[in-house]
């Protein structure tokens, strides 16, 4: 997105100053590949479940949401308590109108000095972490994409973070750490007292056991969850965090009151109680991934390994391939990495769509 002309009159922040919103285009009539959506609408049953729900509700619409979306929490909580095992109550467990809102208010709650992360990453944890005011300490990853655990100990102890964030599987490379790297991280974020917070965005896409088993183990581990990407419910806008009782108290004193809305907290609930429907696509996106992967493999190109509905691939000239992607009905997405394009898994005709046309435009040339 293009920076705007601020007018002298405006007393913007200095630092917001060279800033442009953070935004992939929306172009309605392509296939998006480009913001790791899951393609799939709603099943028939869920979008009933949800007409009804919102109809026995409505009535209730003059008076604020319950502001501490209880009922949603415990539903949270029993969904993760199903899938891994763990025996956590809505205490261990915030909601907000995404997983944005979620490190924006961990920020706004911890973010005192500096936040520590390894690029390429999520690229929303630096940009919230300039908008408040947290200073921003980038760590490296090593050609493959993978974390230097021993660099990364070091650099924990020299900076001593006050938030450490790991994203697994890891935006934009699909790349995952391992849940014993993850304890060491741990330990080490522990010793100097700050909290190390796992961005499982697409935790439901990877064989990778969570790192929500850990929260009773370690009580500075924060997991952010949500229900943007696998659950098929992205214009929801539901996103939670998994942890110890006492950063959801925490979290309590920098949130909005009110802020998750009577509908959003109704329609997640509705969403939790038909998460079998909601996650039908999982196993076909993860099949679908590996057959993109390698059609990509066949085209000459690198793909890397990937542990979500995405795949970041090499092509030499990014810029002219997104474009000509682009001419053709396919969006992809331009993560700014040199030598690099990313594709969600769409439907299959969109995924063949993909396909046709990179072969046009890589014609050998990767
Ligand atoms: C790693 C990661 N975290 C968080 C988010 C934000 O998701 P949402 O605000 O929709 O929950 C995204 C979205 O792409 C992401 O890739």
């Amino acid at each position: 997105m293009t920076k705007p002309d601020w007018p002298v009159w405006l007393p913007l922040r200095r630092d917001l100053m060279e800033l442009s919103p953070y935004g992939a285009p929306q172009i309605h009539s392509v296939a998006r590949m480009n913001t790791n959506e899951n393609p799939y609408a709603p099943s028939r049953e869920l979008m009933e479940a949800i007409a009804g729900q919102i109809n026995e509700i409505s009535s209730t619409l003059n008076r604020y949401p319950d502001r501490d979306a209880v009922s949603l929490r415990v539903g949270l909580a029993d969904f993760i308590n199903n899938l891994s095992a763990t025996d956590l109550t809505a205490e261990n467990i915030w909601a907000a109108n995404g997983s944005n809102e979620i490190i924006q208010s961990l920020f706004l709650a911890f973010g005192d000095g500096k936040a520590l992360g390894f690029s390429p990453s999520y690229s929303m944890h630096p940009l919230i972490a300039h908008v408040t005011k947290t200073i921003w300490v980038e760590g490296k990853r090593r050609e493959d994409f993978s974390i230097d655990l021993a660099e990364a100990l070091i650099q924990i102890s020299k900076d001593s973070p006050k938030l450490t964030f790991i994203t697994t599987p890891n935006n934009p490379t699909g790349t995952s750490l391992a849940i014993d790297e993850i304890a060491e991280l741990a330990i080490a974020t522990g010793k100097i007292g700050g909290l190390l917070v796992i961005d499982e965005a697409y935790a439901e896409f990877s064989s990778i056991q969570s790192a929500v088993t850990f929260v009773k183990r370690f009580p500075h581990v924060v997991v952010i969850r949500t229900m943007s990407k696998a659950f098929a419910f992205a214009g929801a806008r539901i996103g939670y965090l998994v942890a110890d009782s006492k950063v959801v108290s925490a979290i309590q004193l920098v949130r909005l009151p009110y802020h998750l809305s009577t509908l959003t907290q109704a329609v997640g609930l509705v969403a939790l109680k038909h998460s079998a429907a909601s996650l039908r696509t999982v196993e076909k996106i993860r099949s679908d991934r590996d057959l993109i992967s390698d059609a990509i493999s066949r085209l000459g190109a690198r793909v890397i390994p990937s542990n979500a509905n995405f795949l970041l691939f090499s092509v030499i000239e990014p810029q002219r391939v997104w474009k000509e992607l682009l001419d053709q009905g396919v969006l992809v997405r331009d993560v700014g990495l040199s030598g690099y394009l990313r594709v969600t898994v769409g439907t299959p005709q969109e995924n063949q769509k993909f396909i046709d046309a990179l072969a046009k435009c890589i014609g050998g040339k990767v």
